[in-house]
């Protein structure tokens, strides 16, 4: 598999990130996480904004402090992304989760997001975050693999309150 690193959003990325992006939009599926998701057309102000959630500026209500990081592989070229919570309130610890991430879709299958989940519990340990609240939709089976490839502990499933869907909350014991 090609080396992969998970980096901090940063305008060096910019041409391949708006590709991604695009790709995503076009897709029609909702961006995962919620960060891939902001409106990036004034590029700088993204990258302000997505510093300012790491540092507990300007986040939304309801939400918590919160580190974006991009997937790169040896080209530059942005496969993906996750969002680290740096702790979890009432609604993380039902539903959210602890870390939240996805793939482009054209990048799909081939072991990126299990490679990416991976790279992001190395960057938590440092945070100091040792028990890693992941969830997933009890339909989403790429997901659930890449939770128990890195060691996901099955806790329980639940019905989200708002889609009526199912889903599953799965730990990580980092320590
Ligand atoms: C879920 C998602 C992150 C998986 O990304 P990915 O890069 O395709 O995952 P991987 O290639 O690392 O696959 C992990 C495992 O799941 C399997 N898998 C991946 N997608 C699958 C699918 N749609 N159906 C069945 N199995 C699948 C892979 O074969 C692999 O299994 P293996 O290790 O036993 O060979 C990606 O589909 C995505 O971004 N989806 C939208 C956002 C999302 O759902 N994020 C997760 C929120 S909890």
């Amino acid at each position: 598999m090609k080396e992969l690193r998970l980096v901090e959003p940063s305008e060096v990325y910019k041409d391949s990130y708006m590709e991604m992006y695009e790709e995503w939009k076009r897709s029609g599926e909702e961006f995962t996480p919620w960060s891939l998701g902001l409106d990036p057309s004034d590029f700088p102000a993204l990258i302000e904004r997505l510093q300012g959630y790491s540092e507990g500026i300007d986040v939304p209500s309801n939400f918590v402090e919160s580190s974006t990081y991009w997937l790169i592989d040896e080209s530059l070229r942005v496969l993906g992304g996750v969002n680290i919570r740096h702790r979890l309130n009432e609604n993380l610890s039902a539903r959210g989760g602890h870390i939240g991430y996805g793939i482009r879709p054209s990048e799909r299958r081939k072991g990126y997001a299990s490679e990416q989940l991976r790279l992001a519990l190395d960057i938590m340990l440092e945070m100091g975050i040792t028990q890693v609240l992941i969830t997933c939709d009890t339909d989403n089976p790429g997901s659930a693999r890449a939770i128990l490839k890195n060691g996901g502990v099955l806790d329980s499933e639940a019905i989200d309150g708002e889609t009526g869907k199912p889903f599953r909350r799965y730990w990580i014991h980092l320590l």
